[in-house]
């Protein structure tokens, strides 16, 4: 029992932001940001909104996948930084494509949302409560960086990426996931402050924060754990996987990850160069260049991973 990828999709903002254009305004250079991460560049939204890069997404994965709105009964938005707080960034996009019957909501699990979103459909389409799940990760990431902050600002990327997803009770589907809430100021951005007529506070924004050195052990230390659970559960090993596409938080950690799996690196594509981390976002555009790209192909078998804040990860073993 599991599910079957009909259709993805993607969608960035116009505006491509190089490592020179951070240098301008940062004390940063390209030959830094390069070696240390494996990014080049990244969009920055000015002006479009998480909905409009989610309803771009979407409306292009229903094309591939050849379906309407109304035939979705499912959508999982994976977002840390929704446009507005309430309602869902899931109910506004079901109302901007016209998905009728859909049961909407959103999940925050950071980087993860993406792999979390498709447990759950996963856990619907187990029990009957959906067919057809539309899961988008989507992330204006820009409005909470820090762009004084070297060591953040020139991380990140804006971005969504949306699947198509449908149930198959034949389909042979495995997880492996987990979460460790001790972590979280390894990575974090804290929301507005409590502020009322009996608690006066001055009222400012925060950004995100990040401990680099923690979130990169963290990642190389869980993420191949989690793939070789989620693997064992599906009875596989490394060299029967096709690809991995991994969260693109930055080259070193997958690198770390493929000579932990014991594995090539050319199993692992990588986005990052162009893309930028973009959270919740970075699986499914992933796997949309990959599979508008002919590298993933109908009947490979697939591994896919997030991890992030929370700290949270998931990993997902499949075939396509
Ligand atoms: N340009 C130039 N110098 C910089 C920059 C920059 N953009 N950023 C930091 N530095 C400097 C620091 O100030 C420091 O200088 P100092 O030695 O004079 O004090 C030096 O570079 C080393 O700083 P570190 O923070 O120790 O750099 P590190 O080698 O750890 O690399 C990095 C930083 C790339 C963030 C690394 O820790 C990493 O890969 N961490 C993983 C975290 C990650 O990927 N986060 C993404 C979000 S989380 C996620 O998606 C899972």
């Amino acid at each position: 029992m599991g599910f079957r990828i009909m259709g993805t999709g993607r969608a960035v903002p116009a505006n491509a932001v190089s490592n020179d254009d951070i240098a301008k305004f940062v004390d940063t250079s390209d030959e830094w940001i390069s070696q240390r991460t494996g990014i080049k560049n990244r969009y920055i939204s000015t002006g479009e909104t998480l909905n409009d890069l989610a309803k771009e997404a979407s409306e292009k994965a229903m094309e591939m996948a050849h379906v309407t709105a109304d035939s979705i009964d499912l959508i999982i938005v994976g977002t840390l930084s929704p446009d507005r707080i309430y309602p869902s960034a899931a109910c506004e996009l079901q109302a901007n494509i016209g998905a009728v019957n859909a049961i909407a909501f959103d999940i925050n699990a950071a980087c993860s949302g993406f792999l979390f979103a498709l447990q759950i459909a996963n856990g619907y389409f187990a029990t009957g409560g959906a067919k057809r799940a539309l899961l988008v990760g989507a992330e204006i990431l820009s409005k909470m960086t820090d762009w004084t902050d070297r060591g953040t600002c020139v991380l990140f990327g804006d971005g969504a990426g949306a699947c198509i997803v449908d149930y198959d009770k034949d389909a042979v589907v495995t997880f492996s996931s987990g979460s460790d809430g001790t972590k979280g100021d390894a990575l974090y951005c804290n929301n507005r402050p409590i502020n009322n007529p009996f608690l006066k506070n001055e009222s400012s924004l925060d950004h995100t924060h990040m401990d680099g050195q923690e979130v990169f052990k963290f990642a190389v230390k869980t993420v191949p754990r989690a793939i070789e659970d989620a693997m064992e559960k599906a009875g596989v090993t490394a060299q029967d996987v096709d690809v991995f596409l991994l969260h693109q938080a930055n080259l070193r950690i997958i690198e770390a990850v493929a000579k932990r799996l014991k594995s090539p690196m050319e199993k692992f594509p990588l986005i990052m160069s162009e893309f930028g981390n973009m959270s919740a976002a970075c699986v499914p555009i992933l796997l949309d260049t990959q599979i508008r790209n002919g590298t993933v192909q109908r009947g490979m078998q697939t591994v896919m991973a997030g991890f992030g804040a929370g700290l949270t990860w998931c990993a997902a073993v499949f075939v396509y």
